[in-house]
């Protein structure tokens, strides 16, 4: 349903501290493409193949979504809890001349009530640093992924912040939320998932890609 944006029935998510993840406003558009020249060549780095169906969760502004769909040939879904968030996704997806399949208003945490096929990939970008109960969330990825199917955790490599500069300035979540690839491990394969790879995404992050083995 290209161009149309789906919200719960109250139409409205109340946008507590419990509901939005820490630390995981979208940052400016300015330094976010300063940092990644290239999304698309990240998003093949990190082995989505063309008709593959993929969920990018938590998308945002679409800075990721928009290459992802072109790749896949559309079949995206992109859920975010923030819609205005999704319009400029939508936005995104549109001048890039692709589409996406559905488009989700909802907390991450409650996917399964809104995908209804089983997917091949899941990708959370710049996010998971601040999901409270991380292997929860991992375990409701599990519940809508294929047999086999892969889930990609991009994150800020542990570094300080004062570090991880962008156009002269410190960038992204502060240095007590960000994992190790280790420690993505440690919280997301209990739910069934074994590490595939890391990806080196230079010159801050990582790409942790987890495939599924069974469902927790
Ligand atoms: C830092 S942005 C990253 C966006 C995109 N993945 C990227 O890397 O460019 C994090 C996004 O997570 C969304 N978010 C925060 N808490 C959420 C929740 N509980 N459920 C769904 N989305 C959430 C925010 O609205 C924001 O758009």
């Amino acid at each position: 349903m290209q161009g149309q944006i789906l919200c719960k029935a109250s139409t409205f998510i109340a946008m507590t501290d419990e509901t939005f993840f820490s630390a995981t406003a979208m940052p400016d558009r300015e330094w976010w493409a300063a940092l990644w020249p290239d999304p698309e060549g990240v998003i093949r780095s990190l082995g989505v193949e063309p008709r593959m169906t993929v969920l990018d969760l938590c998308c945002g502004d679409g800075y990721f979504t928009a290459p992802l769909a072109k790749i896949v040939g559309g079949r995206v879904y992109a859920l975010d809890i923030d819609q205005g968030m999704l319009e400029q996704a939508r936005m995104e997806v549109e001048r890039s001349g692709a589409t996406v399949k559905k488009w989700i208003c909802a907390d991450a945490r409650d996917l399964g009530e809104h995908v209804s096929e089983k997917v091949g990939y899941v990708l959370i970008a710049n996010t998971f640093h601040g999901v409270p109960d991380k292997t929860g969330m991992a375990r409701a990825v599990a519940s809508i992924l294929e047999p086999g199917g892969h889930f990609s955790v991009v994150n800020w490599h542990p570094l300080p912040r004062e570090r991880t500069t962008v156009l002269g300035e410190p960038r992204g979540p502060r240095t007590n939320l960000r994992m190790s690839p280790d420690e993505v491990c440690v919280v997301v394969e209990p739910a069934g998932f074994v590490l595939d790879q890391v990806v080196e995404l230079a010159p801050y992050h990582y790409g942790a890609i987890f495939q599924m083995v069974k469902t927790a």
